[in-house]
């Protein structure tokens, strides 16, 4: 059944957020404020924000649903912002998911693969155990708890990599090095699964459709990346050769000789077994995304 829908996109501002607000059209009506209209943090707001969504859903006939695309993203100024990240990445989400649960509003909130210790050697599934290494990626495993006991119906999307037209991001990154550095050093021992925000983002909408006419899938946490894995190193290749310079001038390092702050998992690959179980459409390989990203205006 073809229903439209009203959607509140809290993290409207964000790379993720543009991009599901850059879907609004004739079928799909998305709100998406930034945090200084829409702060999770403050109950009040969020309250309010739901309240709107419903009373508008309910007037243009549509089905009204939440992506909660707002996070505390900064993984390294959480090491010393814990408190920070968790009223955002946990709290937020929680008072979030009481006022879906209160006006019945579907909630789809989005994850990371950071919620993962990162040791495995085959893709993560969505009942692996957690065991996030970094202080944002407990802030997020928090957040996964507080939405999925919150009684709202809800499920929990984990991505990973992104990166989109907006906001700062590795691709956009690797660009302007590109541009200024004759070599680069990248790791090569961090393996993960780059992920388009505008692939994610019609993703996560297809999902909204199938949670607002009552047939959601069944498995309440879901995993959704581009298909696919490469290394850091293989993935800034993959860029220069889109900006048509010599990927070689990307020379493989280690995590070791490039210490940050927060520790990242060494392999965070997401499995698409889950997605494609819950007959959702599953993302194209991470390869043809990063073409079309750079093919995109
Ligand atoms: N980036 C990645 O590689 C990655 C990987 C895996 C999962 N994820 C998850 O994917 C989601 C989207 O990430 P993204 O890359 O689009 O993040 P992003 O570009 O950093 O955007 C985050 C958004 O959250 C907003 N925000 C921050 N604090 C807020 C608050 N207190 N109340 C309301 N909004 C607040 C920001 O608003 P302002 O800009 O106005 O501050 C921004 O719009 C997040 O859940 C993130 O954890 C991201």
């Amino acid at each position: 059944m073809l229903v439209r829908l009203t959607v509140l996109v809290p993290g409207g501002s964000g790379q993720l957020g543009r991009d599901l607000a850059a879907a609004s059209g004739d079928e799909v009506d998305v709100v998406a404020p930034g945090s200084a209209e829409l702060d999770l943090t403050r109950t009040g707001q969020v309250l309010a924000a739901v309240g709107a969504l419903a009373d508008r859903a309910r007037e243009a006939g549509s089905a009204a649903v939440v992506i909660n695309a707002a996070a505390y993203t900064a993984v390294d100024a959480a090491e010393t912002d814990e408190e920070r990240a968790f009223a955002v990445n946990a709290d937020g989400p929680r008072v979030l998911a009481a006022a879906c649960a209160s006006r019945r509003v579907p909630l789809i909130h989005v994850s990371t693969d950071y919620v993962f210790p990162g040791d495995a050697s085959a893709p993560y599934e969505p009942s692996d155990e957690l065991g996030p290494r970094s202080a944002y990626g407990r802030t997020k495993a928090a957040g996964e708890d507080a939405v999925l006991g919150s009684g709202a119906s809800s499920w929990v999307v984990r991505t990973g990599w992104l990166y989109g037209k907006s906001g700062t991001n590795f691709v956009k990154t690797m660009a302007r090095l590109e541009a200024s550095n004759p070599e680069l050093s990248v790791v090569d021992d961090q393996v993960g699964g780059p992920t388009w925000t505008a692939d994610l983002a019609a993703g996560l909408l297809e999902l909204a459709s199938r949670a607002a006419t009552g047939d959601g899938p069944e498995q309440r946490v879901l995993h959704c990346t581009n298909a696919g894995s490469v290394s850091w190193c293989g993935f800034a290749r993959a860029v220069f050769t889109q900006l048509g310079a010599d990927p070689s001038r990307v020379k493989p390092c280690t995590t070791e000789e490039f210490p940050r702050p927060a520790p990242r998992p060494a392999y965070s690959v997401l499995s698409p077994a889950s997605w494609k179980e819950a007959w959702l459409t599953p993302l194209r390989p991470w390869e043809d995304a990063l073409a079309a990203y750079f093919a995109a205006e």
